[in-house]
């Protein structure tokens, strides 16, 4: 792990009608992978992209494709989505008929497993799980949108994974999701995020390269 934050740009805020171009930019910026959310209808209330998608970038880009499943029952789709190149799959433990099961599913294509929680769902309903996964995801944001503002009370989840991560011997890193701009990348990392997801603030933002390089400079909470 590296001891800097990692940037990820999620590509729900690409400029779609110019994507390679997009993707492009964030390269350049320096950005650390990319961040993919396929959302379904049913398990939020927005339709996003499929796995051709998946393959699209996977043809445009050699960025880590970090690709967050808001999709019920996202073991129905891990096939496809490893098919069309995705590196990580991170699903919902909401979202799960057999948590266990998919991440397994995840693991058996050699991708990196990652769980998630929505902010209304426990910690402690994903913890069971921690010795199954090599990332944890925490939302601060409701999943279905880009553009919302950071979830201050989610912060918790951050410090509980370090937590947990260093009592009991686990191995995943820390992602956090949502609202993510210069000043709540500060207060993320230093409650515990290693990965930061940012959309609207980064693709928005005046020069990208400078967004980018700030959240990466920021200075991490000390490993435990
Ligand atoms: C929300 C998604 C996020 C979203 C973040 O459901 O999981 O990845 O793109 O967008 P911002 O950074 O605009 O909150
Ligand atoms: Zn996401």
């Amino acid at each position: 792990m590296s001891s800097r934050p990692l940037v990820a740009p999620s590509l729900l805020s690409a400029d779609f009608s110019a994507l390679a171009q997009s993707l492009r930019r964030v390269e350049d910026a320096g950005a650390d992978l990319l961040h993919v959310d396929i959302m379904d209808g049913m398990f939020v209330p927005n339709i996003s992209f499929g796995p051709a998608m998946v393959e699209t970038v996977r043809g445009i880009t050699s960025l880590f494709l970090d690709v967050h499943l808001m999709i019920e029952d996202p073991i129905r789709y891990v096939d496809a989505f490893a098919s069309a190149g995705a590196d990580g799959i991170t699903v919902h433990v909401e979202a799960c008929e057999n948590v266990a099961a998919t991440l397994e599913a995840i693991r058996e294509h050699s991708l990196r497993p990652g769980i998630t929680l929505k902010p209304g769902t426990p910690f402690t309903d994903i913890e069971p799980f921690l010795e199954l996964v090599e990332l944890v995801l925490i939302m601060t944001v409701e999943p279905g949108f880009g553009g919302q503002s950071y979830l201050e009370d989610q912060e918790p989840k951050l410090s509980r994974a370090r937590q947990l991560r260093s009592a009991a011997g686990h191995d995943f890193v820390i992602e956090v999701d949502g609202g993510i701009g210069t000043a709540t990348a500060r207060r993320a990392v230093s409650a515990g995020a290693e990965i930061l997801v940012a959309g609207s603030a980064l693709f928005g933002a005046p020069d990208i390269s400078a967004f980018v390089s700030g959240l990466q400079s920021l200075e991490a909470a000390p490993r435990r």
